[in-house]
């Protein structure tokens, strides 16, 4: 029998696979570890990380034993070495080459010898598809910090959490984005959401769903439990994932929260401080794509609240959705919706494209993230998925010198110039002029080229190379000529 169990950083797989382990009497494999030998090896021998051939051929010549959490190359001890901290960002890297996965996947693949549980990010959908339990841990990016900064402290370590947490969301990023093998939940996983769950809670119902589905029954339980309902044990897909829904919000109260919005904004940046420009671009009906960069928490309020469209809706993530409260009940009313991110979320994208159909105006965020760098950072594909399916019309809006009103951790706005501009349409084509298929990651770039184009140069950040860009990116997008205004615009 073998049991897969995936998930990112701090989602608590390894912990949890082992308890797993020794109740069914398996053996217990941490796939992270071989990726982090590899990660020792070329960091003691100053391989360059970025060296694809050099790091294929290190993988391919060391031999890695791991027992429980000893790990050993070529017959040496790298135990505490492999645990560092600074291990978990080499690894991260290496694996992306997709010679040292193929080491890798060998290598994991002859030490399981049939029955197995085994912890990684690629377990159930490469290294053994066939496996009968596929489960996929989730929590949210702050609790899996926690975790981390907790399971540090145990180790007399006092790490900066908020280091670690934009560490664990850079490796969540890399690993879910490289080309070979990504990290992500295999079509026939449960998706155990544990979220505010202790270990105990969550290796129990790992147990319920193997013993379920034909698992070795457990021992100390003569008669079976009902199996599981509802609750954590979401059915398959992160589309199930808990999350709260009290319904459809109230319609009027959007207008007046968006008039709220403009209102405070206006009378805290008075005297001159906030522009706003480009509202003559924004087709006043029909489906919009609205993609924005993020460096703050006040973008989500800003961009829909100025935006001249009563019928928009913002993707935001997943977990500020996801427990009943207040915070959720006036998101629900600025018309967000749930996007679990770093996955294809298959309800997200549903929603979406439902607003589209309906001629509605989507506004996201193709970063995935807010930024706090101050640059541009790599788009996630998503944003390129739905320009590119839906081919509606995408309106790039740059925000800045909202990073500088409202820091993170600060509590009140700092009176700075703001600048929130709604660039001319663009429409991302499904091939090129000359037959090539648009890739999803292209059509993100390409909005983000737009993007860029309205920033001020150091603002750019990973889209600075605007020529290059230019010059990838041709025949990818094609403007949309700009709508009739209606009567009474103003812009
Ligand atoms: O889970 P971990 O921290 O031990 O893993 C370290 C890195 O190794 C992780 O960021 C990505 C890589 N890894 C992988 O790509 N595939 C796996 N199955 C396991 C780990």
């Amino acid at each position: 029998m073998i049991v897969a169990i995936d998930g990112p950083a701090g989602s608590g797989k390894s912990a949890v696979g082992r308890r797993v382990a020794a109740a069914l009497g398996l053996p217990f494999i941490d796939s992270g570890l071989l990726y982090r030998a590899v990660g020792a090896r070329a960091l003691e021998s100053g391989i360059d990380l970025d060296d694809a051939d050099a790091l294929t051929e290190l993988a391919a010549s060391i031999r890695v034993e791991v027992d429980g959490e000893t790990v050993r190359i070529d017959g040496q001890d790298y135990t505490g070495k492999v645990h560092q901290p600074e291990l978990s960002v080499a690894a991260s890297r290496v694996a992306r080459v997709p010679g040292v996965r193929r080491a890798v996947v060998d290598q994991l693949r002859a030490m399981a010898s049939g029955d197995v549980v085994m912890a990684g990010r690629d377990i159930g959908t490469v290294v053994f598809p066939e496996a009968e339990h596929k489960f996929y841990l989730t929590a949210s990016l702050e609790e899996r910090a926690r975790r981390r900064v907790a399971q540090l402290a145990a180790r007399g370590e006092r790490p900066d959490a908020e280091a670690l947490e934009a560490e664990i969301e850079e490796r969540d990023r890399r690993d879910s984005q490289r080309a070979v093998a990504p990290m992500r939940p295999a079509g026939d996983a449960v998706v155990l959401d544990t979220e505010g769950l202790d270990l105990e809670a969550v290796v129990r119902r790992v147990l319920e769903q193997v013993r379920r589905r034909g698992g070795p029954p457990d021992p100390a339980e003569p008669t079976a439990r009902p199996p599981a309902t509802g609750g954590i044990l979401a059915p398959r897909r992160p589309r199930d994932l808990p999350v709260h829904d009290p319904g459809r919000p109230v319609p009027e109260l959007y207008g007046l929260m968006r008039f709220l919005v403009r209102l405070l904004a206006r009378v805290y940046l008075a005297g001159g401080l906030l522009h706003v420009s480009g509202l003559e671009h924004v087709p006043r009906s029909g489906p919009l794509v609205v993609c924005a960069n993020h460096t703050s928490t006040v973008d989500p309020p800003l961009v829909p609240a100025f935006l001249p469209r009563p019928d928009s809706w913002s993707m935001a993530k997943a977990e500020l959705l996801a427990r009943p409260g207040f915070g959720a009940w006036v998101l629900r009313h600025y018309h967000a919706f749930p996007v679990i991110r770093h996955t294809p979320d298959r309800r997200a994208l549903r929603r979406a494209a439902e607003i589209l159909r309906a001629g509605g105006v989507l506004v996201l965020y193709p970063e995935g993230t807010r930024v706090g760098s101050g640059g541009l950072r790599e788009a996630e594909p998503g944003a390129g998925f739905i320009a590119r399916t839906t081919g509606v019309p995408v309106l790039p809006v740059t925000l800045t010198g909202t990073r500088e009103c409202f820091p993170k951790g600060s509590w009140l706005p700092r009176r700075v110039r703001v600048e929130i501009r709604y660039g001319p349409p663009l429409r991302i084509r499904e091939r090129r002029p000359d037959g090539r298929r648009v890739e999803n990651q292209e059509a993100a770039d390409a909005i983000m080229l737009a993007i860029a184009e309205q920033l001020p140069p150091d603002a750019r950040g990973a889209y600075a190379d605007l020529v290059s860009l230019r010059e990838r990116l041709r025949g990818v997008w094609e403007p949309v000529s700009r709508p009739p205004a209606a009567a009474g615009d103003r812009g």
